[in-house]
């Protein structure tokens, strides 16, 4: 959460930021901020959008070639004026602007009061640069050791941007936690939360690591660590197209990656999987694969979709590599004392590879002694660079904050994962592994003619869009996907869903069947078939209104059912990477129905990177 941009070079800073304002905007939209070097250090910074800000700038002098931006998801005060970044120091010297939390702002606040500092906001952000600022007072030190022994100073999670008033050439970033990524140009420097901003202009770029400093004065730049020893920067190239990142005719992101999705999965396969020679390769796991094959136990931890593509993954691991797994929460196993023993094997799963709660609870796994292996989205993001191992889920930028391409992703390279365990561990036979890899090529056209139902789905949409309440019911690997339409419908259109096991609805949720209860069953034809045709009797039996997600040529359930979307036949366990399709459509056309922000929903972020 929180999106920061910073530019020095020869350009025009503030065009640059506030189009890079705009592409962050997906990681928090509470309040948007500027600050610029034109006689004095001035920060523009309002509540709301990016495109409230741009109005708010048009009678301003903007003429500055030095300057950073932020768009907040707030986290300590409300999202008003006050609270937008960036802060300026006590002597409007200087501005910081910041992503993460000081979780000792409390005390260091108390301790500046006293001194006499006076604060304009109720952020921890404006306490870290009036801290850092009386640092530099009182040791008579420079900017970059001020902000280096304040860092030593904090405990928290920062990715921050500090500007002064009286070094114009000067821009000094840090990072422990919340990523940060330094465009490297000709006589220009970008800093942004990813790279998107950046890579218009320039596809060298470094990823600062945590507990780096790094100092841009008169276009050179040094970067250090926060106890005092000088670093050498390793520049790497991108590899990502501008296309990638913009809507390309679509209405919204969300839909655009809904129906890239054939595309993604083919991508995330390629290179990977031949069914022709029975190959299956995951490059980053090779050295580590082993660890699996022998594993005890599997431990699953991540958050939110990422979690429902862990549930998923339970299923099949049990079922192909006959190891046991467990799926967590993050943010729960980080606070338990979890019991890891040798054997035990960890699997990250995240789209964003910055999720604050998945970071930690690898960090725990890791110093109990597991090896962790790391499912991301994002190229170079901070969950690959603290696990051992991984494989990328090559999904391209997922920019609608509801999760969809990069769902389908996950389950494509755990199902890979997966497979390529049982086959070296021998816990599945010849036939059944080749009869998998080539379903597994055919899912990308099978999502493809998921997606055609989209007319049909916008027409339920137009049924159910005034709902108040939706249940989401699946049994076994359709029951993972059961809890991601609920989620994918909440988080966008703000109407309440629960999902459950179908079996599990008569132990409660039965209760909330009345007429006015959409049900949607994901009741495809797998082994649990008949017991959900029976729970869909219950459902009608009650009068709710019974919406199926069906098998083509499905005769028994459409005859139950008020709506019956039909989507192709395939092998159960990837039954989930085309039953979700549907759901997703659903949610969207609904939340499009309801007037709502599909990519930016209200108190949500992109990325989850406080805990
Ligand atoms: C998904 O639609 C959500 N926005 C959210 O639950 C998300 O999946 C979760 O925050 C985890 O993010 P990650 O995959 O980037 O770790
Ligand atoms: N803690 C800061 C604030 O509330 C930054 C929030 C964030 O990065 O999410 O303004």
């Amino acid at each position: 959460m929180c999106g920061i941009v910073a530019y020095v070079g020869q350009r025009q800073a503030a065009e640059i930021i506030i189009k890079g304002l705009k592409r962050l905007e997906y990681r928090g939209y509470d309040s948007t901020g500027i600050a610029l070097l034109n006689k004095g250090l001035n920060v523009y910074k309002k509540k709301g959008k990016v495109a409230e800000l741009e109005s708010f700038l048009k009678d301003k002098n903007l003429n500055s070639t030095i300057g950073m931006g932020h768009t907040r998801w707030a986290t300590h005060g409300e999202p008003n004026d006050e609270n937008a970044h960036p802060h300026y120091s006590a002597t409007k010297k200087l501005a910081i602007i910041h992503n993460g939390i000081i979780e000792n702002y409390g005390s260091l606040k108390q301790e500046l009061i006293r001194k006499g500092h006076v604060f304009e906001s109720e952020t921890d952000t404006e306490v870290f640069i009036h801290f850092i600022e009386d640092i530099k007072e009182n040791e008579k030190c420079s900017l970059d050791e001020a902000v280096r022994l304040a860092l030593t100073k904090v405990v928290g999670a920062y990715a921050i941007v500090v500007m002064s008033l009286e070094d114009p050439n000067l821009l000094i970033a840090a990072r422990k936690g919340s990523p940060l990524v330094i465009g490297v140009g000709k006589d220009e420097f970008f800093m942004a939360s990813d790279a998107t901003p950046i890579i218009e202009y320039t596809n060298e770029v470094i990823y600062l690591n945590d507990q780096e400093i790094a100092i841009i004065n008169n276009g050179k730049l040094t970067v250090k660590n926060t106890a005092n020893l000088p670093l050498t920067p390793y520049v790497q190239t991108v590899d990502l197209e501008l296309e990638a990142i913009e809507k390309g005719g679509y209405d919204h992101f969300m839909i655009k990656e809904i129906f890239e999705q054939p595309r993604s999965i083919h991508d995330c396969m390629r290179g990977r999987l031949d069914s022709s020679t029975g190959r299956l390769i995951l490059g980053g796991l090779r050295e580590y694969i082993n660890k699996l094959v022998n594993a005890d136990r599997i431990v699953i931890v991540a958050c939110g979709t990422s979690w429902h593509a862990g549930l998923v993954a339970e299923y099949f691991f049990e079922e192909f590599c006959r190891i046991p797994v467990e799926v967590e929460y993050a943010s729960e196993f980080r606070y338990r004392n979890p019991v890891i023993r040798e054997g035990d094997v960890v699997i990250a799963i995240s789209q964003s590879g910055e999720t604050a709660d998945t970071l930690a609870a690898i960090e725990l796994a890791k110093s109990k002694g597991a090896i962790i292996f790391g499912v991301c989205n994002v190229v170079g993001s901070s969950i690959p660079r603290a696990t051992h191992a991984g494989a990328y889920t090559h999904a391209g930028p997922e920019i609608g904050v509801a999760s969809t391409k990069a769902f389908t992703a996950q389950l494509t390279v755990l199902n890979m994962i997966a497979l390529s365990v049982a086959h070296k561990k021998g816990t599945i036979t010849e036939q059944k592994y080749h009869e998998m890899l080539t379903e597994m090529e055919n899912i990308p056209a099978k999502v493809e003619t998921a997606l055609k139902l989209n007319d049909q789905i916008k027409t339920i949409a137009t049924e159910f869009k005034d709902s108040r309440n939706f249940l989401y019911l699946g049994r076994g690997y359709n029951f993972p996907v059961a809890l991601e339409g609920a989620l994918k419908l909440k988080e966008i259109s703000y109407i309440h869903a629960e999902g459950y096991p179908a079996a599990e609805m008569k132990h409660g949720p039965i209760a909330l069947i009345d007429a006015e209860m959409p049900v949607v069953f994901i009741a495809t034809k797998d082994s649990s078939y008949e017991k959900v045709v029976s729970n869909i009797q219950e459902v009608k039996a009650r009068k709710g209104r019974v919406i199926s997600v069906v098998t083509e040529g499905d005769t028994i359930i459409p005859k139950m059912s008020d709506y019956v979307i039909e989507v192709p036949a395939t092998i159960d366990s990837l039954m989930p990477l085309v039953s979700v399709v549907p759901l997703q459509l659903l949610s969207y056309h609904i939340a499009v129905m309801r007037g709502c922000n599909v990519d930016q929903p209200r108190n949500l972020a992109k990325s989850v990177t406080v805990e």
